[in-house]
């Protein structure tokens, strides 16, 4: 049956990819360690999985709002005022089945063919094939690891031309863990204002901070854009609920009113006892959210204290989420098994099949000589999945 061309402008995404190989290998019995996932290796809090039950109990398990039940357009404002100190109207919020979902939605109704909008590298893997389906393109602006992987707003200057429509900022980042401090988000506000670019800000890490690092939000910093930004969240990694597929969108009125129409013509309302969830995650206590990123922060600290304590391993310290992003580039064009590794996809191959630890190859993210490492794993894994690593790299050298 011929596909449509539209499909064969994008490809599986390459984390998934590294989780079936994983799984498949576990299903052999290997003793694998799994540093490629993109979730919390918490369990969702009890409370919020009490709330799920309570509402099929009490019979929510119809049709809902397709932006979202009034409950639950409420706990997004009370969140936006209480942890970013935003002050939105429910008409202004909408629901999604995650944060993925919000920004196919958002995408589809801001980007068109002709358009393109900045996507620093390395980047998330969604965000340049997103903007494919919607007939727009990534403009990729690299970043590098001197800079802590961090967009110069000389570098934002230069890549904005008369297509470009609007920049993502996604801070901390995936894959590389970077965060803009305020210092250095104001002056790349400053190039988005002056040249009246839309920005997406993606926040869904947004809580996985570490150390004394402060967060600031784009609107914190310029209340001015609010008409022109889109703040996209998500329960998933806050509250460790990738599976129940929540995320949410803050914008002008128009833009939320465009995104339930198309939104209500492709999946109608997110589930409605994961939405009765997501109001528990929102409004409920915040200590498990605590507790996470305090483990989180210790892990980040142990990771790459070891992988710089191997030879010629360059990685930068994360100011947040639960990645880091190793350079590997001099382990790269070493023959393992009669095999020349030529990038870090390769070296994800070999670490996998020889050392049975997984990682997710760098080309992907735009950057083929690194490799990302999750460490949404225990503090046991981790030093295990270390040692191995180790090991494997200098059988190369
Ligand atoms: C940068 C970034 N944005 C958005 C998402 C979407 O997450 P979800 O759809 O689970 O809310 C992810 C998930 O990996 C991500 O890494």
């Amino acid at each position: 049956m011929k596909l449509s061309s539209r499909v064969g402008l994008i490809k599986p995404s390459a984390t998934m990819a590294v989780a079936e190989r994983a799984s498949a290998l576990r299903a052999q019995g290997a003793d694998l360690i799994d540093f490629g996932a993109g979730e919390p290796d918490f369990d969702t809090p009890e409370p919020i999985k009490d709330a799920a039950v309570e509402a099929m109990r009490r019979g929510a398990t119809k049709y809902t709002a397709v932006g979202g039940t009034d409950a639950l357009k409420g706990a997004i404002v009370t969140k936006l005022q209480r942890d970013n100190g935003l002050a939105y109207e429910k008409r202004e919020v909408m629901a999604s089945c995650g944060g993925k979902h919000s920004l196919f939605v958002a995408f589809h109704v801001l980007f068109g063919p002709g358009d393109e909008v900045i996507v620093p590298a390395p980047y998330w893997v969604s965000y340049p094939d997103i903007l494919l389906l919607a007939g727009a393109e990534a403009r990729l602006v690299r970043t590098t690891a001197e800079s802590g992987f961090k967009l110069s707003p000389e570098a934002l200057e230069a890549a904005i031309t008369d297509r470009t429509r609007a920049v993502i900022i996604n801070s901390p980042s995936n894959p590389t863990g970077a965060a803009y401090a305020a210092e250095e988000l104001r002056p790349l506000l400053d190039v988005i204002a002056r040249h009246n670019l839309i920005v997406i800000s993606d926040d869904v890490y947004e809580m996985m901070v570490y150390g004394n690092f402060q967060r600031t939000h784009v609107l914190q910093l310029r209340p001015d854009l609010r008409e022109r930004t889109l703040v996209v969240n998500s329960v998933s990694k806050t509250y460790a609920m990738t599976g129940w597929r929540i995320g949410y969108t803050a914008a002008p009125a128009h833009v939320i009113k465009a995104m339930a129409t198309l939104q209500g013509q492709m999946t109608s309302n997110p589930s409605s006892v994961a939405q009765a969830a997501a109001v528990q995650a929102l409004s409920g206590p915040q200590d498990a959210v605590t507790h996470m990123v305090r483990e989180f922060g210790r892990r980040a600290e142990f990771v790459v204290d070891r992988l710089r304590a191997i030879p010629n391993v360059v990685c930068p310290k994360p100011e947040g989420a639960f990645y880091v992003f190793p350079n590997i580039a001099a382990y790269l064009n070493r023959t393992a098994g009669g095999v020349v590794l030529k990038s870090g996809d390769d070296l994800a191959a070999y670490l996998i099949d020889s050392a049975h630890v997984a990682v997710v190859g760098g080309t992907d993210f735009g950057y083929p000589d690194h490799i990302r490492i999750s460490y949404a794993n225990s503090m046991e894994n981790l030093e295990r999945g270390l040692d191995r690593i180790d090991a494997a790299l200098r059988k190369l050298a």
